[in-house]
């Protein structure tokens, strides 16, 4: 078996560091593409000169170009504009729409077979976009932002109870803007449910924390997004579909009927594995999570709806 081959199209902060984690991982060869000359060449040579240091083994290279990115196994789609202090994820849509078009197209003509990670913002309605622009089945179309939401969640849970991260497991459903849903009642520390840890209010004020946590990054850095968290997030999933763990992981997947939702992609646990996403497991919810799921769906398709398919 040849080695995998993962491309990383939008080679900026996020497609960067997605490529540095998976380096370090040694789950492939990298390639990274880029409209900007010189910044995916240049990047992808200096990581690869990192390797002698830090021991990995893996072919990193930079393109402008396509060629490079043949018979990919997994397609992480990063390129896009970011926010800026005082825009919502939704103000990129349109700009993004157009690019993710472009890329998408060539990256199926190069790599029908592969797996699509989308990252780029609006993220529900980009993977949406992505899926109907492409035609790939949907178990092939997977959106990141579960994982780094609920990764956020964990980390000012563990900042709160002075705890390691570690042992945190918790899940968030729905779209990756500030109607996200948290679930505190889907949270442990090591078994133990977060609400025998901490007081209700101190849960609520995390869960208002965690939803407006990209934008606390973007208040802080002003110039782009958030870029460590989420491209680890990406590169778990890469992870899992490469070495077929069978992870049960919160992903943006089309749903068809599940959690009472149709013709929308949004984010729900799915088992990942080599097939890309496996099944969507469905949680039992009470009736005040459901009106929860409810309202962020509708915010994701009214977004949908702005792209005017
Ligand atoms: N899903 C999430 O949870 C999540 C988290 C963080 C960032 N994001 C999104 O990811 C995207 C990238 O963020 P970033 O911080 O890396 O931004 P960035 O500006 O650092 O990088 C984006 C790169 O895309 C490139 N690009 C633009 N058009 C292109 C095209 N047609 N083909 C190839 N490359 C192209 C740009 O030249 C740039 O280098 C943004 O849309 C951001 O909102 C999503």
């Amino acid at each position: 078996m040849g080695r995998r081959k993962i491309s990383i199209i939008g080679s900026g902060f996020v497609g960067a560091t997605a490529a540095h984690w998976a380096a370090e991982k040694e789950l492939g060869d990298i390639v990274l593409v880029d409209i900007l000359e010189g910044i995916p060449q240049g990047k992808a040579l200096d990581l690869f000169e990192a390797s002698p240091v830090e021991g990995f083994d893996a072919k990193v290279v930079g393109s402008n170009g396509y060629d490079e990115t043949k018979d990919s196994d997994i397609v992480i789609v990063t390129s896009g504009v970011p926010r800026k202090p005082g825009m919502s994820r939704e103000d990129l849509l349109l700009t993004n729409k157009k690019i993710i078009e472009s890329v998408v197209t060539q990256v199926i003509a190069k790599s029908p077979k592969a797996i699509l990670i989308m990252v780029t913002n609006p993220l529900d309605t980009m993977t949406y976009l992505t899926l109907k622009y492409s035609g790939l089945p949907k178990e092939r179309v997977i959106g990141m932002a579960g994982i780094l939401d609920t990764a956020r969640f964990k980390a000012f849970i563990a900042m709160e109870l002075a705890v390691s991260v570690e042992d945190i497991q918790s899940l968030i459903l729905g779209g990756h803007g500030d109607e996200m849903v948290p679930l505190p009642r889907y949270t442990t520390v090591s078994g133990i449910p977060l609400s025998q840890l901490l007081p209700r209010e101190k849960i609520d004020r995390l869960v208002d924390r965690t939803r407006k946590g990209g934008g606390e990054i973007v208040n802080l850095l002003k110039t782009g997004s958030a870029f460590y968290a989420p491209s680890a997030a990406a590169i778990q999933m890469a992870e899992a579909i490469l070495k077929d763990k069978k992870r049960i992981l919160p992903c943006c997947v089309y749903l068809d009927g599940e959690y009472g939702l149709k013709d929308i992609c949004f984010g729900v646990p799915v088992k990942l594995g080599a097939r890309g996403v496996e099944s969507v497991i469905q949680l039992e919810l009470t009736e005040g999570e459901k009106a929860l799921v409810t309202r962020s769906a509708e915010a994701v398709k009214k977004s949908i709806a702005e792209l005017r398919l």
